[in-house]
């Protein structure tokens, strides 16, 4: 008796909550707005900068550099948040955490860059690379790190970190380039013809050639046969480096190719339509944005085309005020896919805002404008 009295004032209460938290579930993102806060779950800008995103089980999670209030140093880890939507993000803490030891490649002060995930199949591990600096080092060190975790949101154990295939020439090198014998000491002005053709013929390749490629900004690419790249500026950031990984995605294989030496390019983005591979990249001006470079391929290995700027209309000379960092396809969409960029505030890092972008296509090419606000409904 007291019981169904209970029930019968209580479930109007029930009734009243859930209508509540649906009209609140209801009130989720159904847009992007670049530039704009992204507030997660908690409401809480996202803190995912430089990121990638891996598409696992119906669900996105995006990987990204926790930034501070007052450093882009690494002083917490690499971030992951979770979406069913692309919309809507939970905060699922922090994925890979900088370590308490000084003497860890991680240690917490060091900088880690555009940390991008991917799941192995074989192996049934997620794997995390991403662009390492030791700390008190700047941005000499040009290294690549790993970290391996069972679970898609971490903890993801380092591994270690490298150069990129040390003692191995790059396989689009000719052999008259391999036995060409050339010092960086002789070509210490920049830009001039001379030094121009000394960096296409491998001049930072030989000079670290022993203690292996330097690697900077980076993405990892899986291809549709499971084989895994690794997209780096490398070279003193003059020239970009494809490197295959090995089948545990743990290491490089030792083959790679050098790709428009001398060309400045960072940030590197990729996807692959219709067997055409389409990376998008930007030039080298550190923070400030600049003009987003375009290129393809039809085999990962080469020949590589240049293509114009992908962005068109206002600010497309400066990428709307960003700089990629990574492209990801719509899942049950054809032919959809999302230019993922960051809008850096060096003296703010913690603030700094995501531009995504849909890319478009124009007569076969790519192609990114401006939107105030978008969602997914612009692919057809
Ligand atoms: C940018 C690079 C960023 C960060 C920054 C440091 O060019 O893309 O990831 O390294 O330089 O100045």
């Amino acid at each position: 008796m007291i019981a169904q009295r209970f029930f019968k004032i209580i479930s109007p209460v029930l009734l009243a909550c859930v209508a509540f938290f649906s009209v609140q579930m209801n009130a989720a993102n159904k847009s992007f707005y670049p530039g704009k806060q992204w507030p997660d779950d908690k409401g809480v800008h996202v803190n995912a900068h430089g990121g990638g995103m891996l598409y696992y089980q119906g669900k996105y999670y995006w990987f990204g550099e926790f930034k501070s209030e007052t450093t882009s140093s690494a002083l917490v880890g690499v971030t992951c948040y979770s979406s069913s939507d692309l919309y809507n993000w939970k905060n699922k803490g922090i994925a890979m955490k900088v370590s308490d030891d000084e003497k860890s490649d991680i240690t917490k002060g060091c900088i880690i860059e555009r940390p991008k995930v991917i799941y192995n199949k074989k192996t049934n591990k997620f794997v995390m690379w991403f662009h390492l600096e030791m700390k008190g080092q700047g941005y000499a060190a040009a290294r690549v790190g790993v970290a391996v975790s069972n679970q898609v949101t971490g903890p993801y154990k380092f591994v270690r970190s490298f150069r990129s295939n040390p003692g191995i020439y790059a396989a689009n090198m000719t052999d008259e380039q391999k036995n060409m014998s050339l010092d960086v000491k002789n070509y210490e002005k920049w830009w001039t013809p001379e030094w121009y053709k000394a960096v296409s013929d491998g001049l930072f390749t030989k000079r670290d050639l022993k203690e292996g490629q330097m690697s900077r900004d980076m993405t990892i690419f899986v291809d549709d046969n499971g084989k895994a790249y690794h997209i780096y500026s490398s070279e003193e950031n003059l020239t970009l480096q494809i490197a295959e990984l090995t089948d545990d995605y743990l290491g490089h294989s030792g083959k790679y190719i050098r790709i428009f030496p001398g060309g400045h390019n960072e940030a590197p983005s990729i996807f692959k339509k219709d067997g055409t591979y389409w990376m998008i990249t930007s030039g080298c001006t550190g923070w400030d944005p600049n003009e987003a470079r375009m290129f393809s391929a039809k085999n990962i290995w080469g020949p590589w085309e240049k293509h114009s700027n992908p962005c068109v209309g206002e600010d497309a000379k400066l990428t709307f005020h960003s700089q990629s960092t990574y492209i990801q396809k719509v899942e049950g969409k054809k032919d959809a896919y999302i230019f993922m960029a960051d809008r850096w505030t060096p003296k703010h890092p913690i603030e700094a805002s995501y531009i995504w972008l849909p890319i478009l296509f124009e007569n076969g090419k790519p192609v990114l404008k401006w939107y105030d606000q978008w969602n997914l409904n612009v692919f057809k």
